[in-house]
C-alpha cells in the first residue's frame, strides 16, 4: 500500500479539489471501528456520514453481497430483478407507503421528487417549491436550488427559478408565503448539515394545516434522518408530518450507493413508463444490502438505536451540566445528535482525532454524531471520556 504522503500528493495532482481529506490511511473497518495502516484503532462516531448503519465488515451485509455478486452484479432495469422487488416489498410493508422508485443517491431522490411534483401539477398554477433556511437537499441543480445554505449554492447561480426559502420553524413565514401557487414543500424535520436543528411541533402542524388548505405535496427529506437513525423509521414520524413523498439514501443500501423515494396513494400513479429512470438505480447488490438493513430494522435494530441514543444523550447532558461554558446545547433524536459548542468545532474534531475518535463538525460549531447502530455502551463511554478530556483543554 502507498503511504500517506504519496496518496496526498497524487490526490492533490489528480482530483478536483472538492474534498478536505483526513490525513490517515484506513486499511479496514470492524464494527464501529476503523483501523489505519499504522495499526491505530479509530472509534467512528460518524459512520461514513450516516451510511454505515451496521458498521464495518458486518457478516450479513458481506454474505448478501457475496451471494448476489455470484448471480449478477447488474442486468439493467429492463428486467424484473428479484432482490430489487423483494426489497421494495419489504420497505413498503415496513413504512406503509404505496410505491417506490430507486435512485443511487440523496440528490437524485430529491430530483425524482421535484419531477414528480412538476408532473402532478402540470398545467396548473402550482409551480412554487418551498424549502427552509438551514436545509441541505443535495448538490445537483434542482436539489441545490432547494438547499438553502448559502455556502453550497452561492457560486452556482443562476439556479432553478421558483424556489422560496422560508425561515425554519417560523409559523408566520409559512402563513405569509405559502399560497395556492405552492406545489411542494420540502422539509428535513431534523436538519443534518444545518446543525441538527429540530423542527417544532407547531411548525410541522402548520405545514399540515396549510397542506389541507392549499393541496401542495409534502416531501420529507429523510436522507440523513431516515432508515431508523432517529429511533423511528423516519424522523418525520416524531412530529406527525403528513408526508406524501419520502426521500431516502445514505443508510438505505448499508454502504452501497442507493437512494429511493417512497410515495403514498395520492402520488402513486404520477409517473408512467419512460418518464423517469436510472441506469443503476436499485442495483441488485445494493438492494440485497438494503433488504438486510430493513430486515434488521424489523427485528429490533430500532429499539437498539433508541436505547443507545438515550444512553448517549444522558451522558452528553451530564457533560453539558459539567461544562456549561463550553457546551451551549445538546440536541437530536436516537443516534443523530448535535453538540453545539460556544466556540468553533473544528479544533475539537482535530483534538478528537488525536485521541482516535472520528467526529464531524457542521455549521461551524456543532459537533455531529452519526455512529453506526452497532455501537456499544462501552464505546459511548470511551467517546464521552475523550470528549470530556478535550473540553478540559
Ligand atoms: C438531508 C439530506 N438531503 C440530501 C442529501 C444529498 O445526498 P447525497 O450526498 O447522497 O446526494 C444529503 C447529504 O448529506 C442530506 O443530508
Amino acid at each position: 500500500m502507498k503511504d500517506l504522503n504519496e496518496l496526498v500528493s497524487t490526490e492533490d495532482q489528480d482530483f478536483f479539489h472538492t474534498y478536505k481529506r483526513l490525513k490517515v490511511v484506513i486499511e479496514r473497518g470492524e464494527g464501529c471501528y476503523l483501523y489505519t495502516d499504522k495499526g491505530e484503532k479509530i472509534l467512528d462516531m460518524f459512520g461514513g456520514l450516516a451510511v454505515n448503519v451496521l458498521g464495518y465488515n458486518h457478516p450479513k451485509i458481506n454474505s448478501a453481497i457475496e451471494e448476489q455478486v455470484k448471480r449478477y452484479i447488474h442486468i439493467s432495469n429492463l428486467f424484473y430483478q428479484e432482490k430489487q422487488i423483494a426489497f421494495a416489498d419489504k420497505i413498503l410493508q415496513l413504512t406503509g407507503f404505496s410505491k417506490v422508485f430507486f435512485s443511487n443517491s440523496g440528490t437524485e431522490s430529491v430530483e425524482a421528487a421535484i419531477k414528480l411534483i412538476r408532473k402532478f401539477f402540470l398545467g396548473s398554477n402550482k409551480k412554487t417549491l418551498i424549502s427552509f433556511t438551514g436545509s441541505f437537499h443535495g448538490r445537483t441543480i434542482g436539489a441545490l436550488s432547494l438547499t438553502a445554505r448559502k455556502k453550497y449554492r452561492d457560486q452556482f447561480e443562476p439556479l432553478m427559478p421558483g424556489v422560496k426559502h422560508l425561515e425554519f420553524n417560523s409559523l408566520s413565514d409559512l402563513e405569509h408565503h405559502i399560497d395556492d401557487n405552492t406545489a411542494g414543500v420540502f422539509v428535513e424535520c431534523i436538519q443534518g448539515e444545518g446543525g441538527v436543528n429540530i423542527a417544532s411541533n407547531e411548525f410541522i402542524a402548520k405545514i399540515n394545516e396549510l397542506k389541507e388548505k392549499f393541496g401542495f405535496i409534502v416531501v420529507a427529506d429523510e436522507i440523513q434522518s431516515g432508515v431508523g437513525r432517529t429511533g423511528k423509521m423516519h424522523g418525520f414520524e416524531h412530529f406527525g408530518l403528513d408526508a406524501d413523498i419520502v426521500a431516502l439514501a445514505k443508510g438505505i443500501g448499508g454502504g452501497l450507493p442507493l437512494g429511493a423515494i417512497l410515495g403514498n396513494d395520492r402520488v402513486k400513479d404520477v409517473f408512467t413508463v419512460g418518464e423517469h429512470g436510472s441506469t443503476f438505480g436499485g442495483n441488485p447488490v445494493a438492494a440485497a444490502c438494503g433488504l438486510v438493513i430493513y430486515t434488521e430494522l424489523e427485528n429490533g435494530l430500532m429499539e437498539r438505536v433508541n436505547q443507545l441514543g438515550n444512553y448517549l444523550m444522558e451522558m452528553l447532558n451530564e457533560m453539558k451540566a459539567k461544562f456549561p461554558d463550553k457546551i451551549k446545547d445538546v440536541r437530536g433524536k436516537g443516534l443523530m445528535i448535535g453538540i453545539e459548542l460556544n466556540s468553533p468545532g473544528q479544533p475539537f474534531v482535530e483534538m478528537m482525532m488525536q485521541k482516535s475518535v472520528l467526529v464531524n463538525c457542521t455549521n461551524d460549531n456543532v459537533i455531529r454524531l452519526l455512529p453506526p447502530y452497532v455501537i456499544e455502551e462501552n464505546d459511548i463511554d470511551a467517546f464521552i471520556e475523550r470528549f470530556s478530556d478535550c473540553l478540559l483543554n
